[in-house]
């Protein structure tokens, strides 16, 4: 699967700790875009798309939320819940995001900035471009 959980360096001392997000170094890719997602409802479900060309890192900064991915033959679940972890997605991955606790702040790093045009949001399309 095009996806890869990433525990992120803590730069952590008496004081607390400190995530480091640099292009091309720990993030792999030119970051065009950073999105977050909060206040979202317990009963949810966000996402259901894939994307044709976009590349992403998610971080749950705040609270917790989990991350079903999807390449179209087999599936896999993710829960984020410390700020360091990450999850990098590729292109060509069905993703929903769900089970959100009250606090969660759900932070997206995108390869490209906002372009409906490469939104797959029928499962029926997603499945068929998979074969
Ligand atoms: P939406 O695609 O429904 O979010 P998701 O599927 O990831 O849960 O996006 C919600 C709205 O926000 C929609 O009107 C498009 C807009 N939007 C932007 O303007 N820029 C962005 O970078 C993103 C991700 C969404």
């Amino acid at each position: 699967m095009k996806v890869k959980y990433i525990d992120f360096q803590k730069h952590g001392d008496y004081r607390g700790q400190l995530i480091a997000l640099e292009e091309n170094r720990n993030i792999p890719f030119t970051i065009r875009r950073v999105y977050f997602m909060y206040d979202t409802k317990e009963y949810v479900h966000r996402g259901l798309h894939a994307h044709k060309k976009l590349k992403q890192v998610l971080f749950c900064v705040s609270g917790a939320c989990t991350i079903k991915l999807d390449n179209g033959h087999e599936t896999m679940d993710i829960r984020l819940e410390k700020p360091f972890q990450g999850i990098f997605i590729g292109p060509g991955i069905w993703r929903e995001m769900y089970d959100f606790t009250e606090d969660a702040v759900l932070m997206v790093l995108a390869s490209e900035f906002y372009d409906e045009s490469d939104y797959i949001r029928d499962y029926d399309t997603f499945l068929k471009n998979c074969l």
